[in-house]
């Protein structure tokens, strides 16, 4: 795969004039963890500890402009999918602001709220998991556009144009789920996410989970509905190959937090976070088609209690006594480029 221009350099530019077509403002998200038996036990004899919670995403502000691509790339559990989750819609954040296209999603009602939610779409990464076992692939692709009235002519032409925008026969659509091979089934879900016609589409490890020769497809058909819908994409994805393929940005995290986001040629270049350093270097490099990244040296800290200050610090070959104690602020160090890294002071756009 080609490692240059993004694959869509073709497709028009984001659009700088409008209101971010989804933009989350200080967005925290924590959840409760269920107890384990000695936190049960101290509880009843009444020495309970606070109960246990995860700041999976944890104020991060991060802007997608209309007709955008861009990859959210980081290790396990840094928080990728609840984020994700979040810019779609599918949970609220604990703090913070999620806007879409400039309106706070939790202000939205009625059918405001309802066409809001519709214009940003999932794709997950296991297709059988996301699609109902029991009904046809017609039911599958109809059900939301039918019930949100998006159907005018015949339910069976619609699904027809779905199916063909997605590169499948409509003489498949009377078959369930398990009749297709792996990479139909996702080309099925994103043909379900494109027939109430979003704008936004969130995808996560959307083709991990397929076989290699399948995953080149999958992600040219993504490319494809980017130049002829003008879609948007938030991308995330392990597989570093795949992202600067299709990015033309890319944000990264670690535990909870954004902590770079530059254009893609710019972090692959010219990182500056020593964690993106890392990630840069420890990519393996026998298979060149699936670069993903997993041999980071230290252990990823626990996101139930990430170590103090910068969350990288135990690990960090720069870190200093400042960096265990005072979080580093995500600040512009060049134009459109941003990191949160102590060793930065001094630099700005
Ligand atoms: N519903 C939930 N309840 C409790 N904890 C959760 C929940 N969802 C996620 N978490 C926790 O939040 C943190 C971030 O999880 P998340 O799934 O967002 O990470 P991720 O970056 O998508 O990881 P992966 O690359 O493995 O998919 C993890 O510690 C996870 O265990
Ligand atoms: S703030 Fe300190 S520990 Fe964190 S990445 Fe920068 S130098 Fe390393
Ligand atoms: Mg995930």
């Amino acid at each position: 795969m080609s490692a240059g221009r993004p694959a869509h350099a073709l497709a028009p530019a984001p659009d700088k004039a409008a209101p971010p077509i989804a933009e989350a403002q200080g967005v925290t998200r924590i959840f409760g963890v269920k107890p384990d038996i000695t936190a049960r036990v101290m509880h009843r004899v009444g020495l309970a500890r606070p109960e246990p919670t995860v700041q999976a995403v944890n104020d991060v502000s991060l802007s997608i402009r209309r007709g955008e691509v861009v990859g959210l790339v980081g290790e396990s559990g840094c928080g990728k999918s609840t984020l994700g989750r979040v810019v779609s819609g599918l949970l609220p954040p604990t703090r913070g602001r999620m806007m879409w296209n400039g309106r706070d999603s939790q202000a939205l009602r009625g059918a405001e709220r309802l066409k809001a939610k519709l214009a940003v779409q999932m794709i997950f990464q296991n297709p059988m998991a996301s699609l109902n076992p029991r009904i046809t692939v017609r039911d599958i692709i109809a059900e939301a556009p039918r019930l949100h009235g998006l159907i005018e002519g015949s339910v069976d032409d619609y699904v027809d144009a779905q199916m063909l925008r997605v590169g499948l026969d409509p003489a498949m659509k009377d078959r369930l789920p398990h009749e297709f091979s792996g990479g139909q089934r996702q080309r099925v879900g994103i043909a379900r996410a494109l027939a109430v016609g979003p704008d936004l589409l969130v995808c996560d490890e959307a083709i991990a989970a397929l076989d290699v020769s399948i995953q080149a497809q999958v992600i040219n058909l993504f490319v494809d509905l980017h130049e002829a819908l003008g879609l948007t994409y938030l991308f995330i994805s392990h597989d570093l190959g795949v992202v600067r393929h299709i990015s033309d940005r890319v944000v990264i995290m670690y535990l909870g937090r954004v902590v770079e986001d530059a254009a893609t040629e710019e972090i692959f270049s010219r990182a500056n976070h020593p964690y993106t350093q890392s990630l840069l270097r420890e990519v393996p490099v026998i298979d060149t088609e699936r670069r993903e990244f997993e041999t980071i040296a230290g252990e990823l800290p626990s996101p139930l209690a990430p170590p103090p200050g910068c969350h990288f610090h135990p690990r960090c070959p720069f870190a200093t006594e400042r960096c265990r104690t005072e979080v580093p602020v995500l600040k512009e160090i060049a134009p459109g480029h941003r990191s949160a890294c102590h060793l930065n002071d001094g630099m700005g756009a």
